[in-house]
C-alpha cells in the first residue's frame, strides 16, 4: 500500500463539486486515511507550495489557495501517487484527459481543482504537512 497527498482546492469546494470528487476517489478503489476541511493561511500555502516561488504565477497561485476552504486528504492505494495524478489528469485542464477529475471540474490551468504528490518523496513532506499521525486512520 502507498499513501499519496491529496488536495481538492478552493474553485472545486466554493462551486459545490467536493461530493462528486469523493465519488471519483472513493469509485477508483482509494482508501480514504485522513481527510479535513481547511482553509490555508498566506504562510501555509507559501511553504506547501515553495518549490514554485520563483515562478510567474506563484503570487496567484498564493492568492487562489487562500480564497477559500479546501478539503486535504490522504489517500491510499496500491501505487495510489501515481493513481491518484492520474485520475486528476493533466495539470492545464485543457490537455487533460476525458473522465479525468480536472477536465470536469477544473476552469484553467491555475483554477485546476485538485492537487497531488507527484513523488515518494513529495508524499513524506506534504502528508505531515497537514496531518498528525493521530489523524490518520
Ligand atoms: P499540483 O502541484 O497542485 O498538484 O499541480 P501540478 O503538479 O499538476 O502542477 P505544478 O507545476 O506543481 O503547479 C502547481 C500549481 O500551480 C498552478 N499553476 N499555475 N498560471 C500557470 O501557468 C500555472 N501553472 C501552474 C496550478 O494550480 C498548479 O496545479
Ligand atoms: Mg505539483
Amino acid at each position: 500500500m502507498e499513501r499519496t497527498f491529496a488536495i481538492i482546492k478552493p474553485d472545486a469546494v466554493a462551486n459545490g463539486h467536493t461530493g462528486k470528487i469523493i465519488d471519483a476517489i472513493l469509485g477508483n478503489g482509494f482508501r480514504i486515511a485522513g481527510m479535513k476541511m481547511k482553509q490555508l493561511s498566506e504562510r501555509e500555502a507559501q511553504a506547501f507550495y515553495a518549490v514554485h516561488k520563483e515562478r510567474a504565477f506563484f503570487g496567484g497561485l498564493i492568492k487562489f489557495m487562500t480564497e477559500g476552504p479546501a478539503v486535504v486528504m490522504v489517500l491510499e492505494a496500491p501505487d495510489a501517487i501515481l493513481k491518484w495524478r492520474e485520475l486528476m489528469g493533466a495539470t492545464n485542464p485543457d490537455k487533460a484527459a476525458e473522465g479525468t477529475i480536472r477536465k470536469r471540474f477544473a476552469q484553467n490551468i491555475e483554477r485546476n481543482c485538485a492537487h497531488g504528490s507527484d513523488a515518494p518523496e513529495t508524499a513524506a513532506i506534504e502528508i505531515p504537512f497537514f496531518f498528525s499521525a493521530a489523524e490518520l486512520l
